[in-house]
């Protein structure tokens, strides 16, 4: 079976404490899994604290970094302090930073640029519109979003690279894109990575309302590698659940 991914983004949610305590629940249960790779990235603020809290027992990554290293910029964080907390992964261009605080196809593809060429395993966030989904536009939207990265990459094959697809429309809504649809789309990013690097695609992850009770049908989708999860990685029992499903 090929190797399994399951990401919890936290976004703004859980205090210290809390994220302390879900991420030691998500860490005892992760004990026993065999072939899935399970990571949290909880709020900024709490990032060294659960990381100190799980140690090698759980991959801890932020929402979001920047790709200078120190000076002037109010509110990010780099990647030499990442790697000085013993931050795992990251994660870039995350649909509610493109479309809540305006971060364009060109800081997205910097950020992540400078993230992969540091060795800092990335998740790199794609995902169209409604409206671009129900004007057949999808598959542009994700070449713009994926060559502004590509024509930016020193090297074009990194192992420490994760994409995911993450449809604006079905973030938070309830709304989960059918497999047919998971399916087609993975397979497009699959192709048009291999057309723009000339190397295979890096594993691609789901995310967009992913629960127990539809993620059976997910993960057996082709091209599917795991799932960056919002709302059930809030809930010890949801996401618990998933690592089971995921080793099946
Ligand atoms: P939900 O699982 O709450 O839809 O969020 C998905 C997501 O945005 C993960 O990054």
């Amino acid at each position: 079976m090929t190797k399994r991914y399951l990401f919890a983004n936290w976004k703004m949610n859980l205090t210290e404490d809390e994220s302390v305590d879900l991420a030691k629940k998500f860490s005892e249960a992760s004990k026993s899994l065999k072939n899935t790779t399970v990571g949290v990235a909880p709020a900024t603020l709490n990032v060294s604290a659960t990381k100190k809290a799980v140690g090698s027992n759980l991959l801890v990554g932020t929402q979001n970094v920047y790709y200078e290293e120190k000076g002037a910029f109010t509110g990010e964080i780099s990647i030499p302090m990442l790697k000085a907390a013993g931050i795992d992964f990251t994660i870039t261009g995350h649909s509610e930073r493109r479309n809540i605080f305006g971060e364009s196809n060109e800081l997205v593809a910097k950020r992540t640029q400078k993230a992969l060429d540091e060795g800092l395993t990335t998740i790199f966030c794609i995902g169209e519109k409604l409206d671009a989904r129900e004007s057949g536009k999808t598959n542009d939207i994700l070449a713009g979003q994926i060559d502004a990265l590509t024509s930016l990459l020193q090297k074009k094959n990194y192992d420490n690279l994760i994409i995911a697809y993450e449809p604006v429309w079905a973030i938070g809504t309830g709304k989960v894109a059918t497999t047919k649809e998971i399916e087609e789309t993975h397979a497009f990013i699959a192709k048009h990575w291999k057309d723009q690097t000339g190397y295979d695609c890096p594993p691609i992850l789901y995310g967009g309302s992913v629960k127990p009770d539809n993620y059976a049908e997910i993960i057996k989708v082709p091209l599917v590698s795991g799932a960056l999860v919002g709302g059930a990685a809030l809930k010890a029992d949801q996401f618990t659940k998933l690592m089971e499903i995921s080793e099946e």
